[in-house]
C-alpha cells in the first residue's frame, strides 16, 4: 500500500482506480495516509487557511435531490428568499471583517434572474472581494453574462462520480450534464469548485475511488467532501450517515492527488463529529467557510439535519473559524486565496 502512496505522489495519472479503492478500504494505512496529506498540504500551501464568508440567500429549489432537505417535494419547511439590498448588506459585513471571499449560495432558484444576480455580483464587486457563486446549474449564457460582472469562481458539486447513482439521486438529470456544465464555466475562466458526498446510501469504495480520479482528471481548482446526513424529510431518511474517518481518507487523498487544490473543512463534517473540521484541517484542507447567513434564514438553509452554527449570531462564526484555525494549529490568511497553481511538482520522501 505505501507504494500506492509513493505512486500517487510521484505518478497521479498513472494511479488507478482499485488502487484508490484499495487506500480507501484498508484502515492500517490511516496514519500514514493522513501524516502525507498534512506534509504535501504544508509543502505546497504552509500553515494558511483561507476563509470565505458564505451568505445562504435563498432555500427554493427546484429540484428533488434525493438526500437534500431543501428539495422541491420537501413541504416541511418554511421557505425564504433574501432580497437583493439584504445580500449586498451581508457580503459588506463579510468584508468588513476582512474576509475576502464572499460565497454567495442557494437552491436552484430561477426567481433570481440572470440580471438580477449579476447586479448582486456588481455590487458586491464593489467591496474588493473574491466572489463564488454557488446556485446550481443555469444555462450557458447566464454562467457568461456573471463572470463578465465580476465573479471569479463557482462551485457545483459533481456530487458522485458513479454514474448510476447519480441519475438515482437526481431525478432526470445526469453526471454527463453536470460535466459539461463544469467543462463551460472552466471555458468561461472562473475557477471551478466540484466535490462529493461520502457514505450515500449505494456508495462503495470503488465509487469514491471515482469521485478521486474524476477530481484528479478535472483538475479542479476547489474540492468540497463532506459525509452524507440523512435528512428526516428525505427519501433517504433511514439510510446511514457517511463517516468521520472515510470522509478523512478522501479529503486526504484529494490533497495527494492535488497538491495546490483548495479544499474546504466542511460544515457537515463539523456536523458529525465536534472536531470534524479540525481534524479536517489536519488531513489536507486549506480552507473554512463561516456562515453569514443572517436570522432568521440561517436555520431554514437545512442540507441536513443538526447543522451547526444555526443559533450563532451574524459574525460569531467568522471569529470562531479563526480560532478554530489557530486552536488545530494553522494559520488565518486574509488573502483572496485563490488556487496557487503549481506546475512542477516537488518530489516527496518518505
Ligand atoms: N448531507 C450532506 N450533504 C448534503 N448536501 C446536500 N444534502 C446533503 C445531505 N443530506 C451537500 C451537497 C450539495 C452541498 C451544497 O451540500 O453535496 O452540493
Ligand atoms: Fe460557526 Fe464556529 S464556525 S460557530
Amino acid at each position: 500500500m505505501y507504494e500506492i502512496l509513493q505512486k500517487i505522489i510521484k505518478h497521479p495519472q498513472k494511479v488507478q482506480v482499485d488502487e484508490i479503492a484499495l487506500i480507501l478500504s484498508k484502515e492500517e494505512i490511516n496514519v500514514k495516509l493522513f501524516a502525507l496529506a498534512d506534509e504535501i498540504r504544508q509543502r505546497y500551501l504552509g500553515k494558511t487557511v483561507y476563509i470565505r464568508g458564505i451568505i445562504e440567500f435563498s432555500n427554493y429549489c427546484k429540484n428533488s435531490c434525493l438526500y437534500c432537505g431543501i428539495r422541491a417535494q420537501n413541504k416541511d419547511i418554511s421557505r425564504y428568499r433574501m432580497s437583493v439590498e439584504q445580500i449586498i448588506e451581508r457580503a459588506r459585513l463579510v468584508s468588513q471583517m476582512g474576509i475576502k471571499t464572499v460565497v454567495l449560495q442557494s437552491g436552484e432558484d430561477t426567481h433570481y434572474s440572470d440580471k438580477i444576480i449579476a447586479q448582486i455580483i456588481e455590487k458586491i464587486k464593489e467591496f474588493k472581494v473574491a466572489i463564488t457563486l454557488s446556485i446550481g446549474e443555469r444555462d450557458f449564457n447566464e454562467y457568461k453574462l456573471w463572470k463578465e460582472a465580476g465573479a471569479d469562481r463557482y462551485l457545483m458539486r459533481h456530487e458522485t462520480a458513479d454514474e448510476e447513482l447519480y441519475s438515482k439521486l437526481h431525478p432526470n438529470d445526469s453526471f454527463r450534464t453536470r460535466v459539461e456544465h463544469l467543462k463551460k464555466l472552466r471555458e468561461l475562466g472562473y475557477e471551478v469548485g466540484v466535490g462529493s458526498m461520502v457514505g450515500l446510501p449505494g456508495q462503495d469504495d470503488l465509487s469514491l475511488a471515482k469521485d478521486i480520479s474524476f477530481v484528479r482528471d478535472f483538475d479542479a481548482d476547489m474540492v468540497g467532501i463532506g459525509p452524507f446526513i440523512p435528512h428526516p424529510s428525505t427519501p433517504l431518511r433511514d439510510a446511514q450517515p457517511g463517516t468521520l474517518t472515510k470522509t478523512l481518507k478522501m479529503i486526504a487523498l484529494t490533497r495527494l492527488f492535488l497538491p495546490d487544490t483548495n479544499i474546504p473543512a466542511t460544515t457537515a463534517l463539523g456536523t458529525i463529529h465536534p472536531l470534524g473540521r479540525q481534524l479536517a484541517l489536519k488531513c489536507g484542507a486549506n480552507v473554512i467557510m463561516p456562515n453569514f447567513t443572517p436570522a432568521p434564514y440561517r436555520s431554514l438553509y437545512t442540507l441536513y439535519p443538526n447543522k451547526i452554527c444555526i443559533f450563532e449570531s451574524d459574525t460569531a462564526c467568522g471569529e470562531c473559524t479563526k480560532e478554530l484555525i489557530r486552536s488545530a494549529g494553522y494559520t488565518a490568511s486574509d488573502d483572496f486565496g485563490y488556487r496557487r497553481k503549481f506546475y512542477e511538482r516537488v518530489t516527496c520522501r518518505f
